[in-house]
């Protein structure tokens, strides 16, 4: 069924995507040692990487990238105690809509094993594959550091990870830098697009078919007015108008909605000196250039800002997958963004 909120991890339950899906099915088959699964919020990394595992016949885990505070140690640790039990392990949850966990801690230490016993149980467990979700939640370089030290030590290890925020996850995977970690080697990267309007309408329709639950064309085409192309948005609404049966679904979906994306931007807030700048770029974005965005922003604070440190709040909005750059112009990633800015 689609219209379930928690992520798919079936085949029958995924809709769309065969061509993503079929990529990091490749690469693991071909054993690559890193892919990585880029998209916005809400595009449904969560469930391509749940589909993935449940299908991976060896040794796995999974790591909510959320959790880790220490990737340098817990990772490794994750790793050995996973082949030491011989079986799959999930560190973390497996979850949907970033509803939770801000950085708890996973707290799995090391025991008092040798290293050289260590690598050696690790290594005589054959192909073993990683999955970490929202891996940019945890230190980058620290990350970096990791992978590409188990990327030269352990050939049989895979990585699978996923990122909400993409230039966080570029900046874990290091593209064109000479000087990062895993400069060189071979990294199969996935990105994950948001849906078209007719194949938004697709799922919407089919949804509800398989709810036997009619919704008329025109509700259907202004959820997708309201809620773009993103799997998550549009599942909910499924849920809400299907499942739960609510008056006012829609209303309802993007109320719900909003306040997810407003807690993202209250985390990202608390990491941020000058909220007011970017609250004003997150008002004014919408296809805007550069300049009238500057000039926008120039308005709010009553003076011309200095356009280096704008263009540092833009980068940062735009790396964090707040918002998009399109030909020469700024959108905002998700359009209950607009909502969400009011409620912060
Ligand atoms: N291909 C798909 N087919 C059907 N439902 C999907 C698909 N992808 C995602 N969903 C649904 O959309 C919602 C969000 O999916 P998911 O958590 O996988 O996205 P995400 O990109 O990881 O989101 P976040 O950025 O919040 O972590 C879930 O309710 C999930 O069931
Ligand atoms: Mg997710």
């Amino acid at each position: 069924m689609y219209f379930e909120i928690e992520p798919k991890g079936r085949k029958k339950d995924f809709f769309n995507y065969d061509y993503e899906y079929g990529q990091v099915k490749k690469a693991l088959q071909r054993k690559e040692k890193i892919i990585a699964v880029v998209g916005v919020r809400r595009v449904g990394k969560t469930s391509l990487l749940n589909l993935v595992y449940n299908e991976t016949a060896s040794l796995k885990l999974w790591l909510d990238g959320r959790i880790v505070t220490d990737p340098k140690k817990e990772i490794f640790a994750a790793i050995y105690e996973t082949a030491k039990a011989g079986k799959p392990k999930i560190f973390g949850k497996i979850e949907s809509l970033n509803l939770s966990a801000f950085g708890v801690g996973l707290d799995i230490k090391l025991g008092s094993e040798s290293q050289l016993e260590i690598e050696k149980k690790i290594r005589g467990s054959g192909h073993i594959c990683v999955f970490i979700d929202e891996a940019q939640r945890m230190g980058t370089s620290d990350l970096a550091d990791v992978l590409s030290y188990i990327y030269d030590r352990f050939p049989q290890v895979s990585f699978i990870i996923s990122g909400s925020e993409i230039g966080l996850v570029e900046e874990i995977l290091g593209e064109g830098d000479g000087e990062h970690p895993l400069f060189g080697r071979e990294i199969v990267k996935v990105a994950i697009p948001r849906l078209d309007r007719n194949r938004a309408m697709d799922y919407l329709k089919k949804g509800f078919t398989q709810l036997k639950f009619d919704v008329g064309e025109k509700e259907l085409n202004e959820a997708i007015d309201e809620l773009d192309g993103l799997m998550g948005w549009l599942t909910l609404y499924g849920y809400e108008k299907g499942v739960k049966k609510s008056k006012d679904a829609l209303g309802k979906t993007s109320q719900g909605a909003a306040q997810i994306a407003a807690s993202e931007l209250v985390h990202f807030f608390r990491k941020t000196k000058n909220r007011k700048l970017y609250l004003s770029i997150l008002r004014n974005v919408n296809g805007t250039g550069w300049e009238e965005l500057r000039s926008h922003a120039g308005k709010d604070f009553g003076k011309r800002l200095n356009p280096n440190l704008f263009t540092f709040a833009l980068g940062r909005l735009a790396s964090h997958s707040f918002v998009e750059k399109r030909d020469e112009k700024y959108y905002l990633s998700d359009p209950l963004l607009a909502k969400a800015v009011f409620l912060v």
